[in-house]
């Protein structure tokens, strides 16, 4: 029998919402079995401002995804940022919309909704005064600044598709994304600032570009006051175009189905995918899901501290929050800057009531002990998220108990780039929760396990996670690449969204994810493709090949673990590390790190030549015992090899 925890009576008490008991979230979830499109179109009509409001629900299904995308709303047309900004002036103009908090404590701005406001207008006109246009992309390679939101809602205001990329990736990484999405601007700023460390955002902008005609303009904003290189009739200071323009600018009205951004996401083979998110479909269900999972109060102080550069950012700093009239916080620096006490230091100054990380970084600072916290007020907190990875029960306790003071409630959220939103989670005031548990699906979610013959398990058990029928927030296609949507997310399991993660189902129906079940790894929750660290690590000329797995990390989650095999001649070296290294770094980013590396003499290969991933995988996990069948083998002594010289 596992823990459970009931709801503090704080999270409940005064709550409005219809899933604000476990009964209601029955109902609600009964209604979307038997009338989703009814359900869905009542919940767009309220939380989105259209100009012609949709009478539609879903055409299409997981059945006639192959032939075309998944349509919700199709007849509505709307602008986003009309939700999140217009719509909350008459009621919210002077609430603070953005708070702030930059890299040095109590480094703080506020933008408030009716601030907001005339700065994407004034951003969507510079935009639209450096020839962007309705359907064009703009990449967004920027820090935690304001800024990087109002670049987003500027491109939405204009019906431009923004890609954001994490101000981690290299300049290679950035390149293959430009290209892919065809960008005509790219949007950064002089330096990103983390921890008093600078971050060359317009210098790696500048080598990613180099060569690229497609990107006509590169509008960049002045953050530290950096020198920077400039290229004449290309780049084009912030500061010298956006406040010059009128504060009003017209919202282009789109179609629901109109692309709101594309979001690259690592898979098992290959590149990064440009996974594709439409406006109405997705803005509905951002602004339901974070209305209800955090219980939403109109005096809240929301603070979502991930990077806009992933898809938490997206949904949970900007357009939920925002599309709720919500106070959202950006947070530019890192949790343990200037010391682990920083998150804390923000809730008792800013009086934040949900508070929204990752695991990795809830493990991280339960290792620097309880003083960090407890020297802080955290009496304004009510709910505490959590994002990205699975959760361990420690961590998931001390989250609870030494940050919570077991007063709030703990919802830990799973959901997807591809979701667009939380999808299994915990609605702060109804469910009693589980530690390592992310509980029951949302309303509209319908989720199914999946076992090794492609049965469905009924009850209790363990399988591969499939959601069953569509909601407003998935993902529509990949960009330009709509066979390889089909084939990665709908091929597996016909008829069902494959998530690519592994889990369990208790009795109680609760659901425990236990991590993928294909080729990526999570690292600190970031999600990466083992096959990109692969064909990083075999463009060093030492190398012949590499075979690369996650292994349990105690901070990171997954740490990464690469099987190295030279080319004759080579010896392992310090110096073939470095290079390895580097590579890593310079073809996929900062935040792209080999944890371990074992040089072998060649890698588990079947007769066939394929390599045998699982038995990487046990070694890796400390399992050698556990390599199952290796009687396939082409050269078994490889295998004796692997397990004598590994590093767990
Ligand atoms: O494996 C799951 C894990 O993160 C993956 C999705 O990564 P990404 O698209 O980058 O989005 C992360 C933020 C939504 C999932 O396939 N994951 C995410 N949340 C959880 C999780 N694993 C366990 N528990 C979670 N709460």
């Amino acid at each position: 029998m596992s823990e459970i925890y009931d709801i503090p009576a704080r999270v409940r008490e005064g709550s409005d919402s219809p899933l604000a008991t476990l009964d209601g979230w029955r109902a609600v979830r009964e209604r979307t079995a038997n009338d989703p499109d009814g359900f869905w179109l009542d919940v767009a009509k309220r939380r989105v401002k259209w100009h012609r409001e949709p009478t539609q629900g879903l055409e299409g299904s997981f059945h006639t995804i192959p032939d075309g995308p998944i349509q919700w709303f199709a007849d509505g047309t709307l602008n986003v940022t009309e939700s999140c900004l217009d719509a909350n002036l008459a009621t919210r103009g002077d609430k603070i919309a953005i708070l702030w908090e930059g890299d040095e404590p109590g480094q703080v701005r506020t933008l408030t909704y009716r601030e907001l406001h005339a700065e994407v207008c004034r951003t969507a006109n510079a935009l639209k005064a450096l020839g962007l246009q309705n359907g064009e992309r703009a990449i967004i390679y920027m820090g935690m600044v304001p800024e990087a939101a109002i670049a987003m809602l500027a491109c939405a205001r204009i019906g431009a598709i923004h890609s954001v990329v994490f101000g981690g990736f290299s300049a290679e990484a950035l390149r293959d994304r430009v290209r892919d999405c065809g960008a005509q601007a790219v949007i950064t700023q002089d330096e990103g600032m983390r921890g008093k460390r600078t971050i060359p955002l317009k210098k790696v902008t500048d080598e990613a570009l180099e060569g690229e005609r497609g990107v006509k303009k590169v509008l960049v904003y002045r953050r530290t006051g950096g020198d920077v290189d400039w290229v004449e009739d290309r780049d084009v200071w912030w500061h010298e175009i956006v406040p010059e323009q009128s504060d009003d600018c017209p919202a282009v009205i789109v179609e629901a189905e109109h692309p709101l951004f594309i979001l690259y996401t690592s898979g098992s083979t290959g590149k990064p995918k440009g996974v594709v998110h439409t406006c109405g479909g997705y803005l509905t269900y951002a602004a339901y899901t974070h209305a209800n999972v955090f219980d939403l109060r109109e005096d809240d102080v929301y603070a979502c501290v991930a990077d806009v550069g992933w898809i938490t950012g997206h949904t949970y700093i900007v357009y939920g929050p925002l599309a709720n009239g919500a106070t959202t916080l950006m947070f530019e620096s890192l949790p343990t800057y200037p010391d682990a006490g920083r998150y804390w230091d923000m809730v008792e100054r800013h009086r934040i009531t949900v508070f929204y990380t990752a695991p990795t970084a809830i493990r991280a600072l339960a290792a620097q002990g309880d003083g960090h916290v407890t020297k802080y007020d955290r009496s304004s907190l009510r709910v505490l998220g959590t994002v990205g990875e699975p959760i361990n029960p420690d961590a998931w306790r001390w989250y609870y108990d030494v940050v919570g003071e077991k007063r709030c409630n703990i919802v830990d959220t799973w959901w997807q780039t591809e979701t667009g939103g939380i999808s299994i989670s915990p609605i702060a005031p109804a469910t009693p929760t589980k530690p390592g548990s992310a509980t029951l699906p949302m309303p509209g979610i319908f989720p199914v396990l999946m076992d090794g013959d492609g049965k469905r398990i009924r009850g209790p058990g363990e399988g591969r996670l499939c959601i069953e029928f569509s909601w407003p927030g998935q993902a529509r296609t990949v960009w330009n690449d709509h066979p390889r949507f089909v084939a990665t997310y709908f091929q597996h399991y016909p008829g069902m969204y494959f998530t690519g993660d592994g889990c369990r189902r208790d009795a109680d129906g609760y659901y425990w994810i236990t991590g993928r079940v294909d080729d990526v790894i999570n690292v600190s929750g970031h999600r990466m493709g083992t096959a990109e660290f692969e064909s990083a690590l075999v463009s060093v000329d030492a190398v012949a090949e590499a075979g690369v797995v996650g292994y349990p990390h105690p901070i990171k989650g997954q740490g990464v673990y690469a099987y190295i095999v030279l080319q004759p001649g080579y010896e392992p070296s310090d110096a073939i590390e470095a290079e390895l290294h580097a590579a890593c770094r310079t073809q996929i980013g900062a935040h792209a790190k080999v944890d371990l590396y074992q040089f072998v003499p060649g890698l588990p290969k079947t007769r066939s030549g394929k390599v045998m991933r699982r038995i990487l995988r046990k070694v890796a996990e400390g399992e050698p015992d556990k390599l199952g069948d290796v009687s396939t083998l082409a050269d078994p002594s490889v295998v004796a090899a692997i397990v004598a010289g590994a590093k767990v």
